[in-house]
């Protein structure tokens, strides 16, 4: 889809001052929203009226910090979602954080260390490490509320990490039979 941003000049005439294709894509889009910062200042520089043409964004918004901090996380930590997410984690996380987490690889030098809760710069509850899969975190990582459909999975994937972290660091193991009532 064509996006494309039109200003006045001040005659009157409709000028299109840049344009740009606008995929769903998740870089592309992060990639689109540059633009258009940079459009509305070029056009500003201009000292032209403007007018905005792009889509709107789809899918929920991004938590903050703070809504982040309140989430509660409400599957329990058993093996069985561990294991749960450690198949997510293998398959969408791996090219960067390395198959144990590490992310020694050289794929991409600045993903933090996922077994090292201290190395976290974007929070180490369990709602701002649910925020930073879903949602993004830093410059860098994308967000996977698209690729992961549903926040069960995205919870497993907070569980997996946290077995990732040393052991005085890791919630209580709980039971795979027990009820949740039973927490
Ligand atoms: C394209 C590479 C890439 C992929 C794929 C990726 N990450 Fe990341 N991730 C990063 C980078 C880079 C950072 C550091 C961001 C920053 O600078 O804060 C990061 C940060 C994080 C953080 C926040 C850590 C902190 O510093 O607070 C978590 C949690 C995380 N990733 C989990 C995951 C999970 C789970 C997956 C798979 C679903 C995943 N990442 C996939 C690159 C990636």
């Amino acid at each position: 889809m064509t996006a494309g941003l039109r200003a006045l000049d001040l005659t009157g005439r409709s000028v299109y001052i840049c344009s740009a294709d606008v995929f769903t894509g998740l870089r592309i889009r992060d990639a689109g929203v540059n633009l258009r910062i940079f459009c509305i200042a070029s056009t500003l520089g201009f000292g032209s009226f403007f007018l905005l043409a792009l889509p709107p964004q789809e899918g929920h918004q991004r938590l903050s910090a703070a809504e982040a901090k309140k989430l509660k996380n409400p599957v329990s930590y058993t093996r069985k979602s561990i294991a749960q997410g450690r198949i997510s984690f293998a398959r969408f996380c791996t090219p960067c954080h390395g198959p144990d987490g590490k992310a020694q690889m050289d794929v991409v030098a600045d993903a933090t260390d996922l077994t090292s809760p201290n190395a976290f710069k974007s929070g180490v509850s369990d709602g701002e490490i649910f925020r930073s899969i879903r949602d993004g975190a830093g410059e860098t990582m994308p967000p996977f509320k698209t690729q992961i459909d549903g926040d069960t999975d995205l919870w497993h994937l907070v569980n997996y990490i946290h077995s990732l972290w040393p052991e005085s660091m890791r919630p209580p193991l709980e039971d795979d039979k027990s009820k949740e009532k039973d927490r």
